[in-house]
């Protein structure tokens, strides 16, 4: 009896409790692309091909540490002077002003004005979060906060926004017709949005279309967000890796910086430095004035504080090495090339094979049309997973591939794959 009754008390109090022992706590879906990496790793199929993430690879699918990345990571380990104290709160002076210049233009009038405020971030990431998390605070909204993201976009930037109470909605980008930009419904979108709304554009190489805006384009886009008072939030995570050129990549940003247009920028060092894991970033607020920016500086700085207190210096360090040093610098803008080449290279090859070679029905011109890491292959999802199914060839549902995970002992067959899903012959391969 006194154990039914210890019983009974030990039950009551579980119940009561629950919450705190999480049992109420709903199992999360894994992430896709992660999921996918362990799929792929998992097939023991000898040509499997993982075309799912988006990190460089190079012609022999390994991971590349940049020659100027070792090289300025043997500086640091012989330097003395180094300690490993806290950074300030908003990153080490001299990485900051230099990824800024990077951005926003050596010669450019607002940072030498002293107008544009930056923050070290953890990477790209941070980035989108410390902004997002800034406008959650200080935008004035019109009514409830909301962001107007390209459709499709990163995957992650939904849950940042909704992160900070940031509503996310679609606008018009990719047309599934063309493979390409659908423009006129990008634009009415801008139109259409009540004044001073907040938009999220892709400054270059687009995640997941590998679809970008003509300069022309760029220019019409710019007009409506300042005929409408928009404000544009952009994400930079792959300078310099897009089209091999750092200057170029960085085009529709100095172009707004230059029409006045209010402005973010968020970067990343992950792709174009290949230092994914060491997270260095930055978020760059573009103010109309010194006094302005230094109040953002001041803020930005407090939510910084109680996010991350300080970031960290190891990435910076070494970006920071690279971009202060000329003779480093002209190294790893030829580091860049080569991975930016590499990744045309396989367009072009991937495109020959499919139009001259294999007569793949349809129009295969998009590949080479689109630009960075990923290239919207524009087959159906349940063609994509076919050629996961039965061709060992990982890629997301969406059909978006990573050129990066294309090299020349791959290509062939990735073609050949491609060519039967879209015939639908497709049959299982096995080895
Ligand atoms: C559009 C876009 N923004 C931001 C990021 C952030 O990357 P990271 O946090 O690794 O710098 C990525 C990475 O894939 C991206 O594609």
């Amino acid at each position: 009896m006194a154990d039914r009754l210890k019983q009974l008390v030990s039950h009551i109090s579980r119940k009561e409790m629950s919450a705190e022992l999480w049992q109420e706590v709903p199992l999360a879906p894994p992430d896709s692309i992660f999921q996918l990496t362990a799929a792929y790793k998992a097939d023991t199929f000898k040509d499997k091909v993982n075309l799912g993430v988006g990190a460089y690879r190079d012609d022999d699918n390994k991971p590349w540490v940049l020659p100027v990345v070792k090289k300025a990571t043997s500086i640091l380990l012989n330097d003395e002077t180094l300690d490993h104290e806290y950074l300030p709160i908003l990153g080490l002076p001299e990485y900051t002003s230099a990824a800024a210049k990077l951005i926003l233009g050596s010669d450019s009038p607002t940072l030498k004005a002293g107008n544009a405020v930056s923050a070290q971030t953890i990477s790209g990431t941070g980035a989108n979060h410390l902004g997002a998390l800034f406008l959650s605070k200080f935008y004035h909204w019109n009514g409830a906060p909301k962001v107007y993201l390209s459709n499709p976009t990163w995957a992650n930037h939904h849950a940042i926004f909704r992160n900070v109470g940031i509503e996310p909605v679609d606008y018009a980008y990719y047309d599934p017709k063309t493979i390409g930009l659908d423009f006129d419904g990008f634009i009415s979108a801008l139109q259409n949005a009540p004044d001073r709304s907040v938009f999220l554009l892709h400054a270059c190489a687009h995640n997941p279309t590998g679809v970008d805006p003509t300069q022309e384009q760029w220019k019409a886009i710019a007009e409506v967000i300042g005929a409408k008072k928009h404000y544009t939030f952009f994400d930079c995570a792959y300078q310099g890796f897009a089209s091999g050129d750092l200057d170029k990549d960085a085009w529709a940003v100095r172009y707004f910086v230059e029409q006045g247009l209010p402005l973010l920028v968020c970067q990343s060092f992950a792709k174009n430095a290949g230092l994914y894991g060491e997270r260095v970033g930055a978020l760059h607020v573009v103010s109309p004035n010194t006094e302005t920016a230094n109040r953002v500086k001041s803020q930005l700085s407090v939510l910084q504080r109680s996010e991350i207190s300080n970031p960290p210096s190891h990435g910076a360090r070494i970006v920071s090495l690279i971009l202060n040093d000329a003779g480093l610098f002209e190294e790893w803008k030829r580091d860049i090339r080569t991975m930016a080449e590499r990744i045309i290279d396989m367009r072009h090859k991937l495109h020959r094979l499919l139009t001259e070679e294999l007569h793949t029905p349809g129009n295969w011109d998009h590949i080479l049309k689109q630009i960075g890491m990923f290239s919207f292959t524009g087959i159906s999802p349940s063609q994509s997973k076919a050629l996961v199914e039965k061709g060992h060839i990982y890629l997301t549902g969406n059909g978006r591939i990573s050129m990066a995970g294309l090299n020349s002992h791959n290509i062939e067959y990735f073609g050949r794959q491609l060519d039967a899903v879209v015939r639908g012959t497709l049959t299982s391969s096995s080895s």
